[in-house]
């Protein structure tokens, strides 16, 4: 069985001490509370340390939002995947939407990333979603086979446990719409059968697919409880700890 995911995206808000609150808070869950909930917090970097600190004695996990395909060399505020894996990290997000429209990030590169850190055993959450205009013209499926093939065709995967998806449709990021029980149904299953294709059915059961996009305490139970909808990749909600406990709770 895929334990679920319940992911905080914090992007690049919270000023130090907000942050820890929230770490602490956390600590309210430990092991034993989730036998099949893995929880993680996508930080700025600036804060990794300080949440890999905070968490050590617990079972979540701490993630940076980015990391470089270079391995080091002159590459001016990057971070290598041997940095986030010497410093305690488990993993990044690659390929976040924001990061596709503001920092150029595209299928290619991400593949990269995901390639990288797979190779030392770390956690991808390798992001995925169409715009509003893709999803009118009703191309959102080709729009995701692409983002799927393209990043993850070419090399060979170990450990299928350390590779997430986030299905998030560019829509619903941040704007308070939601997509439907159909929508997001339709599309997990889409996306487990795109794996399948290229990692064999067996193996695609075992990658965990996670929606995210105005995730929230109110419609949390009712996303969680999809069929091939593993957990969440939550931004705003994320950035207050009785929301985010909320969405816990709802997964186990
Ligand atoms: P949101 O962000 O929950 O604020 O919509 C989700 C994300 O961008 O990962």
């Amino acid at each position: 069985m895929r334990k679920k995911i319940i992911a905080g995206n914090w992007k690049m808000n919270l000023n130090p001490e907000e942050a820890m609150c929230i770490l602490e808070r956390s600590k309210m869950f430990p092991a034993e509370s989730l036998p099949n909930t893995e929880i993680m917090f996508a930080v700025p970097a600036l804060y990794a340390m300080m949440a890999e600190n905070s968490l050590r004695e617990t079972p979540h996990s701490v993630l940076v939002q980015d990391v470089s395909f270079q391995d080091d060399g002159a590459f001016t505020g990057e971070i290598s995947v041997n940095m986030v894996k010497a410093s305690g990290l488990q993993g990044a997000l690659v390929a976040h939407s924001e990061r596709r429209e503001y920092h150029n990030e595209n299928n290619i590169s991400a593949g990269k990333k995901i390639k990288k850190l797979l190779d030392v055993d770390l956690v991808a959450v390798y992001c995925i979603g169409e715009k509003l205009e893709s999803r009118k013209n009703k191309e959102e499926k080709q729009i995701v086979k692409t983002q799927l093939t393209e990043a993850l065709s070419g090399f060979e995967v170990r450990n299928f446990d350390r590779l997430v998806i986030a299905y998030e449709p560019v829509w619903a990021i941040g704007t308070g719409e939601v997509a439907t029980v159909e929508q997001i149904s339709e599309m997990h299953h889409f996306i487990r059968e795109e794996l399948s294709k290229l990692f064999g059915a067996e193996n695609a059961e075992k990658i965990r697919i996670l929606y995210g996009g105005s995730m929230k305490p109110e419609n949390a139970l009712e996303i969680i409880q999809i069929q091939d909808v593993d957990g969440g990749l939550i931004g705003g909600a994320s950035l207050k700890f009785d929301d985010f406990k909320s969405i816990i709770l709802s997964s186990i």
